[in-house]
């Protein structure tokens, strides 16, 4: 056989990384870029869905090149997205109506606010498991159909598809044969029933979204289509593996059994408990979601924090604030003092997330003296990644009556070494970090692998995880519980700020 690897394309909110795997999960070749983003209002955020495209594939001919191979050595194709950011294309051209809507936008917040007033949202979170909420694609479906002319008639008639940036690339890789989704990607757009596994008829009338732009949904682990030769390089390969990057990651990390829980530190993070194949309803704030589908297997569930802002509020120190040139120079900056002297910055540039949902919060800086350096704000970036992921973690514990023993950890920032230690030190358990921390592919390459019989068994793929490093908790109790008291009373001052202007 010459199809000895496995690619593995990590399509993000901020860039695209495309690593070739190996059989022993070696990483053979890589490659990354980024791409644009567009801000066109206070609150809104879009991508260019041609240019998510054509990022993505100069990123797959590159790391091909990197790893000195040919497409046709390639054994199967695994996909991973940023979730939830919504395309729509004409189904005849493939040519996209509208710039995609990310994640991050908050344009149908006034939509989401009408749904509550209806009192549905225990409509929406008893067949979701979501909140009702901007960061989901429903409302942003609604809005595109209601707001770029003539879109909801064309759409009535079937000629649109609606995708997250997994059907988008699934649909461009095929040349335009599949419209497809996997169950992991399908439980983050506010319209999929978690429990009964379907779109769900009654939300989708609440919505108003016609059924015929949804994509067919099928397992993570699964060939969803194969490559078309004349776009991919001349050869047909299968695309096996399909998860949304948070779910990936929690598969990258083999966070297989009950209660295992792995925090992602990216753009946002994303804490994620694999509660097996029960689906556990959230009393506190959290997201019950589905985790993957392996090929016939039952669905398996996760539950979830998501944080909106922690790595980014890095970038905005590094790109509109200009106080710091790189995200690593964070790290001894903020070593450079001894505590935060009071100082917290709360990063609700887009609003907050798990556990408050409040899409009005914005960001807030407090305890500023006259002897507050750039380092104090620096520090009291990383500090709030750590103190949200407390946040969560505690609600997680409630919800799941599970005490969380570890956390595995990844994502762009886990080489802070400041930000990990802190984190462990505010947690009060460890923290683990692999050996391998690009996890969100990996678990793409796993799951493509496994539909393939290029990797056998979840258990092969367990015996592979290694760990890289590990900090446990030094700080007192009294002292951990001090801070992120503080922490919380700065949280409350960011609440509802936006919504105080008007
Ligand atoms: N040494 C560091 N300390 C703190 N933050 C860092 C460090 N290095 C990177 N970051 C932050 O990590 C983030 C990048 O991580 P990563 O590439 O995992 O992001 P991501 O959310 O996966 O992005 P995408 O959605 O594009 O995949 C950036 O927001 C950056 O500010
Ligand atoms: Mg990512």
């Amino acid at each position: 056989m010459k199809e000895h690897y496995i690619l593995a394309i990590d399509q993000g909110t901020t860039g695209t990384t495309v690593l070739v795997f190996d059989r022993d999960v070696a990483i053979k070749g890589r490659a990354y870029s980024e791409f644009k983003q567009y801000y066109p209002q206070p609150g809104w955020v879009e991508h260019d869905p041609e240019e998510i495209w054509s990022v993505t594939i100069r990123v797959v001919a590159e790391a091909l090149a990197d790893a000195r191979i040919k497409a046709s050595e390639l054994s199967a194709i695994g996909i991973t997205n940023q979730r939830e950011t919504t395309v729509m294309w004409e189904r005849a051209t493939g040519v996209p109506v509208h710039p995609a809507i990310v994640w991050q936008d908050r344009r149908t917040a006034g939509i989401c606010d009408e749904l509550k007033e209806q009192n549905l949202e225990s409509t929406f979170r008893s067949r979701t498991g979501l909140v009702i909420d901007a960061y989901f694609s429903g409302t942003k479906i609604k809005w595109l159909l209601d707001n770029v002319p003539g879109l909801r008639a064309r759409a009535e008639r079937g000629e649109i598809c609606f995708g997250t940036i997994d059907s988008w690339l699934v649909w461009k890789l095929s040349g335009g044969k599949a419209h497809s989704t996997d169950f992991s990607n399908a439980s983050r757009t506010l319209v999929y029933n978690i429990y009964e596994l379907c779109w769900d008829e009654a939300l989708l009338e609440t919505l108003d979204i016609p059924r015929s732009v949804l994509p067919e949904v099928k397992p993570s682990s699964h060939i969803h289509a194969d490559t078309d030769p004349g776009i991919f390089f001349g050869a047909s390969i299968p695309i096996a593996g399909i998860a949304g990057d948070q779910q990936a990651a929690l598969f990258g990390q083999a966070c297989y059994g009950e209660g295992l829980a792995k925090n992602t530190y990216g753009t946002g993070s994303f804490l994620l408990m694999n509660t097996g194949r029960e689906a556990v309803p959230s009393e506190e704030g959290l997201l019950t979601t589905i985790a993957w589908k392996i090929g016939d297997e039952p669905v398996e569930y996760a539950l979830e924090g998501s944080i909106f802002v922690t790595g980014a509020a890095i970038q905005w120190l590094r790109d509109e604030l200009k106080i710091i040139s790189s995200a690593a120079e964070t790290e001894a900056l903020a070593a450079s003092l001894d505590s935060n002297d009071g100082v917290y910055f709360v990063p609700a540039l887009v609003g907050l997330g798990a556990p408050h949902w409040d899409a009005y919060a914005r960001g807030t800086i407090v305890g500023i003296t006259r002897g507050t350096t750039r380092a104090h704000i620096v520090r009291a970036a990383l500090e709030s990644m750590c103190y949200q992921t407390r946040d969560v973690a505690e609600a997680m514990e409630r919800d799941s009556k599970i005490k969380l023993k570890e956390i595995r950890a990844d994502g762009g920032a886990v080489g802070n070494n400041f930000l990990m230690q802190f984190q462990s030190d505010i947690l009060g358990v460890s923290v683990e970090v692999p050996e391998i921390t690009e996890t969100t592919a990996l678990g793409a390459a796993y799951l493509a692998g496994l539909a393939t019989g290029f990797w056998e068994s979840r258990e092969e793929i367990d015996s592979k995880w290694r760990m890289g490093r590990r900090y446990t908790p030094q700080m007192s109790e009294e002292q951990r519980g001090r801070l992120h008291r503080r922490w919380l009373r700065a949280v409350e001052k960011a609440g509802g700020w936006s919504l105080e202007e008007e």
